[in-house]
């Protein structure tokens, strides 16, 4: 059996609140593997998330991200795994993290995250063709979803040396 220590342990969020830098970050400090999922998936088919979604559609994105994210609860222990954003919106990811891993909600305020916006907009597929108004739905939509983690970091007004501190404090690793 796997104990408590060597779980995955997988940051969800809203896109960009910071799940990759945060998530190398713990993964340095404390001396684990980290995966981020997307660039694994970027890295095997040799395309950028915006083609995938522009060549092959999203459906094959959220196929393929749910094989990974599957395939690395069922191999991998001891790692920690960020997660596209949209991941958790699949029910059969949401159980099966839930179960297997312990999941870690990186939570950052709609004030907070829209200044972001700019910055985000090249790279992330589903935020492209939105109003702000549609993207402020999307993001409360998300929360909701984001609902079912296991420990939650609040990343307003923190630098990300201090999210990291609170996630080593908080899992106690
Ligand atoms: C998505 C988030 C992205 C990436 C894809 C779809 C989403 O990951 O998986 O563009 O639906 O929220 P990040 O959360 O790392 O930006």
């Amino acid at each position: 059996m796997v104990t408590v220590s060597k779980k995955n342990i997988v940051l969800i969020g809203f896109m960009g609140v910071g799940k990759t830098t945060i998530g190398q970050l713990v993964a340095n400090k404390v001396n684990r593997a980290f995966i981020d999922i997307d660039q694994e998936i970027e890295k095997d088919l040799q395309m950028t998330i915006p083609e995938i979604f522009k060549q092959k559609g999203e459906a094959f994105f959220r196929k393929t991200e749910k094989d990974y994210i599957f395939k690395m609860c069922e191999q991998t222990t001891g790692k920690i795994i960020s997660l596209g954003g949209g991941a958790f919106q699949q029910e059969e990811i949401r159980k099966k993290c839930l179960e297997n891993c312990i999941v870690l909600f990186l939570d950052l305020s709609w004030e907070h995250w829209k200044k972001r916006i700019d910055l985000l907009i090249e790279t992330r597929p589903i935020l492209q063709h939105r109003s702000l108004a549609e993207i402020k739905q999307l993001y409360n939509d998300r929360k909701t979803i984001y609902a079912s983690h296991h420990i939650k970091v609040d990343t307003d007004h923190q630098n990300p040396e201090a999210v990291v501190d609170q996630i080593v404090d908080k899992l106690n690793l």
